[in-house]
């Protein structure tokens, strides 16, 4: 069995202000194992952000833990460890962000970037070392080497992602939080970041939080999937049972909307009634309630918390015992297929 590397329990962030307080995550837990790359969908707004900057620290979260197991067994909670002792931690969780455009400073030359973090963190390496450092890394995600004394402006940007992930993986660290990480480049360069992605995983042995709005790109990479909706887990599941026994309305509705490659499959696409609710007022009971079709009464007034209703499935909905939901495979079965 892998080790549990982290370990999300309770994890809550507000963003308070003179007028009100954004709830932008409420109550959220789940374990992420060695290895594993976990998606995490929902639309936006719905805290996926939030969730991974509060998982690597660079916002401190209003309550609950992130609980970090080292190789050898020792416990972190990053929550309640000194800033010395999360200066060294950050080096094995770090985080790649959506914009390659915006992440990298253009007065900076691409080696200078790749190296700021080992400088960083050992300021006392010879020039040698660290040279060898950025150039291992960068030749292990695909840049040419010899262009590493250029700014980030001669680059395209699916090779500045490439620069964001050197940086995010020249300390070797073990977690790396993918922000919307391909969602800025073209289909065809997203698919050559995604595999290169899933190499490092392999060579390297990482594991991935995969933040996205791409239900199809998380389908692709995840072992298992979370699903948020307005600052909560609503459901989470290993990836094949989420996309074929999905138990959740909103997923339901989400995954109604995910293309399909085969031109005879008609789906009927879910549409969700009105706005997502403001997390600075959110609805009471299910929060889901003002948007669910299959909302009743006991919906508006109780809070349905999310448990486990099969194996690694976990589904926080009044009426999943009784709710039949349609899946992508009611609709590859033959009777919907045309023709
Ligand atoms: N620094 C902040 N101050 C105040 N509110 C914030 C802050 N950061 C996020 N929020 C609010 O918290 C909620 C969750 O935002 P977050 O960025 O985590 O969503 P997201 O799921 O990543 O959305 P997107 O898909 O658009 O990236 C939103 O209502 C957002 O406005
Ligand atoms: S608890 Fe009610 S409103 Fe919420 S998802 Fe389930 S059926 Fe819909
Ligand atoms: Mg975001």
């Amino acid at each position: 069995m892998s080790r549990k590397i982290l370990q999300i329990q309770n994890l809550t962030k507000d963003f308070p202000s003179k007028k009100t307080t954004v709830h932008a995550l409420s109550d959220v837990s789940f374990d992420v194992y060695e290895g594993e790359t976990i998606g995490i969908v929902g639309e936006s707004g719905c805290g996926k952000t939030t969730l991974g900057r509060c998982i690597v620290k660079a916002v401190t979260a209003t309550d609950g833990h992130v609980i970090y197991t080292n190789k050898e067994g020792k416990d972190f909670d990053f929550l309640n460890v000194n800033r010395k002792t999360m200066k060294t931690l950050r080096k094995e969780i770090q985080m790649i962000f959506q914009n390659p455009y915006s992440s990298l400073d253009p007065r900076m030359t691409v080696f200078d970037i790749i190296k700021e973090p080992i400088i960083a963190n050992y300021p006392k390496l010879s020039y040698d070392k660290v040279e060898e450092m950025v150039i291992d890394i960068a030749s292990k995600v695909g840049l040419n080497v010899t262009y590493l004394k250029r700014y980030p402006h001669a680059f395209s940007g699916g090779q500045r992602q490439r620069i964001g992930i050197a940086r995010a993986l020249v300390l070797k660290p073990e977690v790396i939080v993918c922000d919307e990480a391909v969602s800025a480049l073209d289909v065809s360069i997203q698919s050559q970041v995604i595999n290169l992605l899933k190499d490092l995983q392999r060579d390297m042995n990482l594991t991935y939080l995969f933040i996205s709005h791409d239900l199809s790109v998380v389908e692709y990479i995840s072992d298992r999937v979370g699903v948020m909706y307005l600052g909560k887990m609503v459901e989470f599941a290993p990836t094949t049972k989420l996309f074929e026994q999905v138990r959740h309305p909103y997923t339901e509705a989400l995954l109604s909307a995910v293309p399909i490659a085969d031109p005879d499959i008609v789906m009927e696409r879910i549409q969700l009634q009105g706005e997502i609710p403001n997390p600075a007022n959110p609805p009471t009971g299910c929060y889901f309630h003002t948007r669910c079709h299959y909302c009743q009464e006991k919906c508006k007034v109780e809070v349905p918390v999310l448990q486990m209703v099969s194996e690694e499935h976990y589904v926080a909905c009044h009426f999943v015992k009784e709710l039949k939901l349609k899946s992508i495979l009611d609709y590859t079965q033959a009777e919907n297929v045309k023709g």
